[in-house]
């Protein structure tokens, strides 16, 4: 279990963290929100790597990290790197072989223990850096922007990993993107602003939008009531997809995860 409590963080005048509270218990978190929203600050305030200028958070013993931007030795191997992280997180000696590997075939790396990691590509330094984040058996992972850099078939593999360690640890990972949270996570927390905008479900962001999503002929467009907020414009159907508290021209449309994290962060159009 996670708990943050009204967690400020300011960098000089900026205050980058205005109040973050949350409890996070067993299962997969998305930290969703816009670049400059705060995930990272936030995700290095609950690792331990900043301190924040206020509040209180309690985080389990054994956390695993992945950074935002993970970088290594290219002179190192595979092996070798997982072995630095091992002794950093006091695995003893004689279990560290093992744990290594089963962190490694995790992530699909196994074979590629022995290579260097100068000689993998993005998407595969990327997955040593969640395989270090997995060593040690923690109880919290946290893993800011891990789909960052990753083609369609290593999200895919990423999406099983996550999966496989669902019942297990709890997992927060931060992301930008709307569809890697509805693919990947059991609960969404919004954060915009360095403020939790809301925290739900999937099916709970779908659900605020319902009933204000319109499909809208494009030739209705001089129709529209203000205000409004253009989300699309669909050139195939030639309609436009508008999110907005009156009603407008056109139908209504079935509400996406991205309807309702719109909804939030541009306002209650
Ligand atoms: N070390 C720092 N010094 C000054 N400003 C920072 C620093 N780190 C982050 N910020 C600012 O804090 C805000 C939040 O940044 P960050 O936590 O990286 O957001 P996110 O990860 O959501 O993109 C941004 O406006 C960023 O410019
Ligand atoms: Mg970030």
């Amino acid at each position: 279990m996670l708990e943050v409590s009204h967690v400020e963080m300011r960098f000089g005048q900026k205050k980058v963290l205005r109040g973050v509270t949350l409890t996070l218990r067993q299962g997969v978190y998305g930290l969703l929100g816009p670049n400059g929203s705060g995930k990272t600050t936030l995700m290095r305030c609950i690792a331990g790597v900043y301190h924040p200028a206020a509040g209180t958070i309690r985080t389990p013993e054994r956390i695993g990290y992945l950074p935002q931007r993970f970088g290594m030795f290219k002179q190192l191997t595979v092996y070798e790197t997982m072995a630095y992280f091992a002794a950093l997180k006091q695995i003893p000696a004689r279990a560290q072989r093992n744990e290594i590997m089963e962190c490694l075939e995790q992530v699909h790396l196994a074979d590629r223990a022995k290579d260097r990691m100068g000689a993998l590509s993005g998407g595969m330094v990327r997955r040593v850096g969640i395989a270090q984040a997995l060593l040690g058996h923690p109880e919290l992972i946290l893993a800011d922007e891990p789909t960052a850099g990753l083609d369609p078939e290593e999200r895919l593999r990423f999406k099983n990993v996550i999966s496989n360690l669902r019942g297990g640890p709890t997992v927060v990972l931060s992301t930008h993107i709307v569809e890697d949270v509805e693919s990947n996570c059991d609960h969404i927390v919004l954060l915009y602003g360095g403020t939790v905008l809301t925290e739900g479900t999937a099916d709970d962001l779908r659900a605020r939008a319902a009933g204000k999503v319109y499909s809208v002929p494009a030739d209705k467009r001089c129709l529209l009531q203000q205000p409004y907020h253009l989300l699309r414009e669909e050139a195939e159907t030639g309609t436009l997809r508008v999110l907005s508290n009156l009603p407008q021209p056109g139908n209504l449309a079935a509400p996406t995860v991205e309807d309702g994290y719109m909804l939030y962060i541009r306002g209650r159009t």
